[in-house]
């Protein structure tokens, strides 16, 4: 075991309490992903309540084609530094895709490997079905678990791809009854993703857990997007529930663009990026080495 996540929880730190104190005083909870320390920093300095370290990783920054082949150890690594950011905002830890499926052991064991070693403060799995019962382990074993219904990534394949899950009767029904069996198996709270509001609408009030929403409307307790997503980080398709609050991409090129300009013009480093030396040990430098100290070989 590693171990080794040594960090600063602030007394008014997030906890399960702080939240269903939110839920319960209808005040929106803002929830968002991280993958790194500097980007935990600026949450925690925003005052984010919720960091979840999402298995999104594996497409917006280890340039996967999808969630699936991220690993436990990626996922580890990634957690880590988000913890070392954080001294506010509750750390929640995506588990991997074959990390916790195949039994409440493993789920267990997974769950405890995100605490122990990187230091999460909560899980999230996947779906319903069988997902419940890993929940329900984890659990009792200790250990905050977050649902997840509606678009799942893991099983976008068995969904028929990246699409709005629950648009008929008979699908938002099974969505409603896993969510409601995600609560009664104990989740303190469940992310509703790509699901039509008003199957939102339906289901909120059913759920006494935290209720956050990704393209679910706004009928629920707060929100959450992907980091890269909000600021402007990616290129390519946008799904239709992100806005992009800033365009960070559009000013990494520029500040990119700017340095390689100046390097190429040897503009860069100027007098103020550069270290002096003291004019005598200048001089005595250059009498150093017209006595012949810099010949191979010389040492004196
Ligand atoms: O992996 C992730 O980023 C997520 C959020 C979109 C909820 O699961």
């Amino acid at each position: 075991m590693s171990g080794g996540h040594r960090y600063r929880r602030a007394s008014k730190a997030t906890t399960l309490a702080t939240l269903a104190a939110k839920k319960a005083a209808n005040e929106p909870i803002v929830m968002v992903t991280a993958y790194d320390h500097p980007s935990a920093r600026i949450a925690d300095e925003v005052g984010v309540d919720l960091v979840l370290v999402g298995d999104s990783a594996a497409n917006v920054v280890l340039g996967y084609e999808s969630t699936v082949p991220v690993t436990v150890a990626e996922m580890l690594v990634l957690t880590g530094a988000v913890r070392r950011g954080l001294e506010s905002a509750l750390l929640v830890a995506d588990l991997p895709f074959g990390s916790y499926e195949a039994s409440d052991e493993q789920a267990v064991r997974t769950a405890q490997r995100f605490v122990k070693e990187a230091g999460a403060d909560a899980i999230k799995l996947e779906r319903g079905g069988t997902s419940v019962a890993r929940a329900r382990a984890v659990i009792q074993a200790g250990i905050p678990v977050m649902g997840h219904v509606g678009l799942t990534p893991q099983a976008a394949t068995a969904l028929g791809g990246y699409r709005v899950q629950g648009r008929t009767a008979v699908q938002a029904e099974q969505l409603i009854h896993d969510a409601l069996d995600l609560q009664s198996a104990g989740c303190f709270a469940i992310v509703l993703e790509a699901v039509p509001a008003a199957v939102t609408e339906l289901l909120a009030p059913l759920l006494s857990c935290v209720v956050i929403g990704i393209g679910a409307g706004s009928a629920t307790d707060g929100q959450v997007l992907v980091w890269h997503d909000l600021l402007g980080l990616n290129h390519g398709h946008v799904a239709k529930f992100v806005r992009r609050f800033a365009d960070l991409r559009a000013e990494a090129i520029r500040g990119l663009g700017a340095y390689a300009a100046a390097v190429r013009q040897r503009e860069f480093p100027a007098p103020e990026n550069t270290y002096l030396m003291a004019p005598e040990e200048l001089e005595a430098l250059r009498t150093r080495l017209e006595a012949g100290s810099a010949q191979p070989g010389s040492q004196n």
